[in-house]
Order: structure tokens, then sequence, then C-alpha cells
């Protein structure tokens, strides 16, 4: 049976320690009975070393919501693969439609960041989908979504050979429908599937994830029914009974 994947994004939540080793500990106690699901926790970085320190733990795995492209030097705010590596992390989210949308970052920036996560031995969870303005309306028309998709793909993987897919989980590829992130209206389950399978041709061996408003009661539906390897979850995630219902809906 394939392992499922299910990353918690908990984007820039949890102002104190306290609040964040209380809903990590949640989780922990909460899928530890569950078979064949892996789950990522990506908080913000500075709980990354509190929440995990070692031994690292097995599962949940722990993750990052972004990373530069440089490892070290002159760059003001900024955290490298390498530092995230070293404190035990081992995925990385990158170019996420948040990114793009508040800090203006591009195809070009997650492109290097992708190379740069995978030199230093991370697993960039690389986030690609459509906006509604993409769309050109508010239909969900699957042609305008390939096309769009297919583009995404070759910009944001340039120059990274097709070899590297061969080696298990080097590249995540989750489709979050950016009108679908944050707002409550998931993206179809058939619509879905049809994206997977679209994205699943261009790229093989890469597990595809979906996200967007998955909450436990749709999860069962992209997993089983859409075929997707795992999900990325946001605002469910900060919900520990409503995360942990994800992930034993995601279970075989
Ligand atoms: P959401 O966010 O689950 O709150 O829609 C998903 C994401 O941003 O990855």
């Amino acid at each position: 049976m394939k392992k499922i994947l299910v990353i918690a994004n908990w984007k820039c939540n949890h102002v104190t320690l306290k609040e964040a080793k209380k809903l990590f500990n949640s989780i922990v106690r909460g899928i530890k009975k569950i078979k064949g699901v892996e789950v990522v926790i990506c908080p913000p970085f500075v709980y990354l070393q509190s929440l995990n320190p070692k031994p690292y733990t097995l599962n949940p795995k722990i993750g990052a919501q972004n990373c530069f492209w440089e490892e070290k030097g002159p760059f003001t705010g900024e955290i490298s693969p390498k530092m995230l590596k070293n404190l035990g992390c081992e995925y990385v989210i990158v170019g996420h439609s948040e990114r793009e949308r508040y800090f203006g970052e591009t195809d070009e920036m997650t492109n290097k960041k992708i190379k740069a996560a995978i030199s230093a031995g991370l697993k960039p969870i690389l986030c690609i989908g459509e906006t509604e303005k993409e769309l050109g309306s508010k239909k969900y028309e699957l042609g305008k979504v390939k096309k769009y998709l297919k583009k995404q793909l070759e910009n944001n993987l340039k120059g990274i050979p097709n070899s590297l897919f061969q080696i298990p989980d080097s590249l995540i590829v989750a489709y979050e429908p950016v009108w679908a992130v944050g707002t409550g209206k998931p993206c179809g389950i058939s619509e879905a599937r049809e994206a997977n399978l679209f994205i699943k041709g261009i790229i093989k061996n890469v597990p595809i994830l979906y996200g967007g408003s998955v909450n436990s009661e749709n999860a069962a539906g992209y997993i089983k029914e859409a075929k997707f390897d795992g999900l990325l979850i946001g605002g469910a995630s900060l919900n520990p009974k409503e995360f942990v219902e994800i992930v034993k809906n995601c279970s075989y």
C-alpha cells in the first residue's frame, strides 16, 4: 500500500511557543495509532527547533514554510535550506500562492529555491495552481487549467533533470487552486482528479498532493476518488481534532 503524505501548513499562526507546543503535542498523540500516513508539520521558523529537538521524530516529521536560495551571506532576514536541514527539517514548502500574493515571489525565484533545497538534501513541496483571473471566469475550465499548470511546471522546474525524479520523494508537487486556498470553496473532486492525472502525465514518479479548503469531510475524496498521494492543509491543521480526523480519513 502506498504511503499517503499529509502536510500541515500552520502559516503565521500561534504567537507563543506554548500554544505551538500544545497543538504539536495533541497532533503527536492523535496520529500515534494511524497507519500508512506520513504527517509533516510546517510551523513558523521560530518554532522548528523547539518542536523537534534531537532525536528527530519519525512521525510527524518537520518541514519549513519557505527558504532562500543561497546557503549563506548578506541576505538580511533570510533562512537558507542548509540551516533548515541542520535543524532536522526534511521538507520545505516553496512557491505557495501567499508568497506570490504578499511578497511578489515569481516562478523564477521558486525555481532557484527548489534547486537550493534539493542540493541541501531537503524535499521541496512545490505549490502550483491557477487563480480565478487565470481561469478568466468563475467557471472551472479544464483546458485553461491544464495550460496554466503546464506553464507553471515548466517555469518552476527549469534546468532540473528528469532523472532526479527517479529518486523517491526528491520533489513533491501540491495542486492548490489559488481560489480554493483559505476560502472554504474546495475544488470539486472530479476536477481535482483531472488536474492530478494531468500533472502526473507531465512529471512521473512524483507524489502529487491536493490543497485548498480541505476538511475532515472532503479529505477522503481527494485520496480515494481523486487519487492524490496526499494533502496540504492550511486552516484545518490548526484544529488538532479536525486535523487528526483528516489524517485518519486518509489512511486506507
Ligand atoms: P487552506 O490552505 O487549507 O486553509 O485552504 C491550504 C494552503 O494554504 O496550503
